[in-house]
């Protein structure tokens, strides 16, 4: 299905391995392949705040394309955005601060203040910004490679409406407190997050994007029964409803750390990519996906970045022969960081290209 819009697909890899096509080798995103790793990206940053550059789609797609220009080898765009663009739209206020992270300085801590919470939410108002950014992202890259839109889930959003960030190694208590306490509220709520979320999605295809991913950063937080009961059936509805308007763009889900939840998320989700971390062995993730013809997506361990070469090259190996070259996108478990190298990224890709052409052609 050719776009009028855009120029012809030059490298459709990525979408041939989520439609289960037989390929010559593994492809290869990263995520967080646009940032602070990047001279050129710190350079755009010295001058703007982050969520300027968020909103404003000639710097959405300067970034956007920076890894993609530095790195031949990647077969995949990102959008340049933030999964925080959705609580913003619903009317918190989300800062960005240098060395810290996101910070809400007015969460909802408590059920009674929902009240605060914007919703239904004027999507095509609210986020045209990005959806501009993934057009004349999409008409700047000229075919090269596909562009992938992306969302947080409606899990992790929730949890940074109520902690209001600083997430990491809190034990989200706030958080948690309303999954336990105050269930019919946290299903309210998670049910406007995924209306809002299922929109947004829609908007992004809408605008260009050609590969969608959903990113549960915070599920791998949650018991497997808090799992089943607020991150899954969210999950597999947003993509029922993506589908039923777009039924064929890829969805990747990515519930970092919920390895026990891939067996529920293959068998019930119409995902086509189920994105892993480091903490599951490939071959083992295949198990847990085993009668579902689901495509695995990660799982290097990103401290291996700061190993040199020679451990790149030894690791990649590793993980691709235990997932296998087929059915499969190589990435990292999780981000780049702020202090990998340019030649760590360089060296990933080129050792998913070698190694896994190599094995392929077995
Ligand atoms: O992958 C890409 O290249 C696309 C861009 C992208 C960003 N954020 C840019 C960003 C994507 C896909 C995201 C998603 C995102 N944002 C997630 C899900 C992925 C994940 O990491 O689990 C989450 C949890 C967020 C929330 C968020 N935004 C955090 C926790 C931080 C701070 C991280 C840090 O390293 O400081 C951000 C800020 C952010 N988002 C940066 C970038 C490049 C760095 C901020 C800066 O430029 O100053």
């Amino acid at each position: 299905m050719s776009d009028q819009r855009f120029a012809e697909l030059k490298n459709d890899l990525i979408l041939r391995v989520c439609r289960g096509e037989k390929v010559e080798r593994t492809p290869v995103w990263i995520m967080r392949q646009a940032g602070r790793y990047l001279p050129e990206f710190k350079e755009v940053r010295a001058d703007v705040d982050f969520f300027t550059v968020c909103r404003n789609p000639e710097l959405a797609c300067k970034v956007t394309l920076q890894p993609i220009d530095r790195f031949p080898g990647l077969d995949a765009a990102i959008i340049f955005s933030d999964i925080l663009v959705i609580p913003q739209a619903m009317g918190l206020e989300v800062q960005m601060i240098p060395g810290k992270g996101p910070h809400f300085p007015d969460p909802v801590r408590e059920p009674s203040e929902m009240s605060r919470v914007k919703y239904p939410v004027d999507i095509k108002k609210e986020l045209q910004y990005v959806f501009d950014a993934i057009t004349l992202t999409r008409q700047r890259l000229e075919g090269r490679v596909p562009l992938i839109g992306f969302s947080g889930a409606p899990w992790t959003l929730l949890s940074y409406c109520i902690e209001g960030g600083g997430i990491s190694g809190s034990g989200m208590n706030h958080a948690k407190l309303w999954l336990y306490k105050y269930k019919e509220e946290s299903h309210r709520f998670l049910k406007m997050l995924t209306d809002t979320v299922v929109g947004y999605l829609i908007g992004q295809v809408d605008a260009g994007a050609q590969l969608l991913q959903v990113f549960d950063s915070w599920s791998g937080d949650l018991s497997p029964d808090l799992f089943d009961e607020y991150c899954l059936p969210y999950l597999v509805d947003i993509a029922k409803r993506v589908k039923e308007v777009h039924p064929t763009i890829p969805m990747i889900c990515f519930a970092k750390g919920s390895n026990f939840g891939l067996t529920k998320l293959a068998q019930l989700s119409q995902y086509d990519v189920l994105g892993i971390d480091w903490t599951i062995e490939p071959k083992v993730a295949r198990e847990f996906v085993a009668g579902t013809n689901k495509v695995l997506q990660g799982n290097m361990d990103p401290a291996v970045m700061f190993a040199g070469q020679e451990v790149i090259d030894r690791e990649v190996e590793r993980m691709i022969n235990s997932f296998g070259t087929q059915r499969y996108i190589a990435n990292l478990g999780h981000g780049m960081q702020p202090s990998m190298t340019i030649d760590s990224a360089a060296n990933f890709i080129s050792s998913v290209h070698n190694i896994s052409t190599r094995l392929a052609s077995e």
